[in-house]
């Protein structure tokens, strides 16, 4: 029977629930894997002996240097989240012999290829499978299902908590806060949902997948990234007349040496598989060269499906004397290049407040025109002549470039009563 002590270090919603799970788990563990798991310390700020009781004997701490320093402790677990003391942790366990399971999308985000390579230097395992999609095996499909293949792109949509909102609104006719509140209820969204909303968690994990499936360490500040608050239950409804779903879909895509990687609300054809990944699940499309498209779901936040990413991790690891993956987080495509994204090109989804008058149509056309911005459909959805009306351009391809200076333009038209919504579209084909 192996035999492996754990130290815990973050005992929020994530670390509560693997701490759970282990102990749900232990006797079909132990008899499939043969492996008896231990959790030996558990560290966290607001951690009290009564918190751990039930789960048997756990010496718990608020200093986590005491668990890096127990020569008894195998694997560290970080789940606390965020940069810091969290970079801290990982250096130091793995400078300190010991392996490390993480949830920890910032800091692979951020310091990935360090840590990976300190990891390979001192012969150590550095596992995060839950740091993108929770249990879904992502990273372990690009770094060992799907290997021999070149991707071409990654479709994700990757936050539970924006999901989980755009679906409440779009089902339930439910607000944005009352929305955001029920998902931070029930435990998807960060500590500080700012991330969710803003993108930046959804940007994170694109991040890492980006790396691990083209070999471009991206940095954060090059993902372009637009959040969900923008969002209007109008423009949800007027897609759906369009055939249209919104989601947040972090893409990135190869083309020759570059890649193009942003986050933003994207509108998709209601039928295609990615638009019916609904509320909390989350998706993942990878485009590759030989096998072609494969998809990717299920929960992606919340507490037994985070945790489940980390003890596959920690029974992954308790079974392969050396990581597998290494030499392949640590490949680096030198030639590849990021697109700027005034470059990239998408069609578009505009809805304009705009006085309803003879003429109006043909000023907005004509600056389109203008930017070489060509329209593929236009749909006015009021008739009462006297109050401004929504109209809905769908835009054939262009730059962002493009349609930058355009909005720029029709903003500032007397006729134009609002600031303009502008929504990317992906065919996904
Ligand atoms: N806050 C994240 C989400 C949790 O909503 O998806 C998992 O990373």
């Amino acid at each position: 029977m192996n035999k492996i002590n754990i130290g815990l270090i973050g005992f929020g919603t994530v670390g509560s629930g693997v701490v759970e799970f282990l102990h749900t788990k232990k006797s079909y563990i132990a008899n499939k894997y043969n492996t008896e798991f231990t959790v030996k310390t558990v560290c966290d700020l607001y951690i009290t002996p009564d918190k751990v009781k039930k789960f048997g004997k756990i010496k718990t701490t608020k200093k986590y240097q005491e668990i890096l320093e127990d020569p008894e402790i195998d694997v560290v677990v970080e789940l606390i989240g965020g940069l810091h003391p969290a970079k801290e942790i990982v250096f130091g366990s793995l400078n300190n012999g010991k392996d490390v399971v993480t949830a920890n999308k910032a800091l692979i985000s951020h310091h990935g290829k360090e840590l990976f390579e300190l990891a390979q230097q001192n012969g150590l395992r550095l596992f995060f499978e839950s740091a993108v999609m929770a249990g879904v095996p992502t990273i372990k499909t690009v770094t060992e299902g799907i290997i021999g293949n070149e991707f071409n792109g990654i479709y994700g949509i990757l936050n539970g908590t924006c999901n989980y909102i755009l679906t409440q609104m779009s089902d339930n006719n439910c607000s944005f806060p009352d929305a955001l509140k029920k998902a931070q209820e029930k435990g998807y969204a960060e500590a500080d949902p700012t991330l969710d909303i803003s993108g930046g968690d959804t940007a994170h994990k694109l991040l890492i997948m980006a790396y691990l499936a083209f070999g471009k360490f991206i940095k954060f500040n090059e993902i372009y990234t637009e959040g969900i608050s923008q969002i209007s239950q109008n423009d949800i409804e007027y897609a759906e007349r369009l055939g249209l779903t919104i989601k947040l879909l972090a893409i990135a895509k190869k083309v020759n040496n570059t890649i193009e990687a942003r986050v933003h609300p994207t509108l998709i054809p209601k039928e295609h598989p990615l638009a019916s990944i609904n509320s909390v699940f989350n998706g993942m499309l990878l485009d590759s060269d030989m096998l072609g498209k494969v998809l990717l779901s299920g929960e992606g936040a919340g507490k037994m499906a985070a945790a489940s990413g980390v003890v596959s991790d920690l029974i992954n690891l308790a079974h392969n004397p050396a990581q597998p993956i290494l030499s392949n987080l640590t490949y680096e495509n030198k030639a590849l290049t990021v697109k700027k994204i005034d470059d990239v090109i998408s069609k578009f989804y505009l809805r304009l407040l705009a006085v309803n008058k003879p003429g109006v149509l043909s000023k907005i056309t004509g600056i389109l025109g203008k930017h070489d911005i060509s329209i593929n459909s236009v749909t006015q959805k009021e008739q009462d002549a006297k109050s401004p009306v929504p109209v809905i351009m769908l835009t054939d391809s262009t730059s962002e470039r493009n349609m930058r200076n355009a909005l720029k333009e029709i903003e500032k038209m007397a006729v134009i009563k609002s600031k303009p919504v502008a929504i990317r579209m992906e065919t996904l084909q």
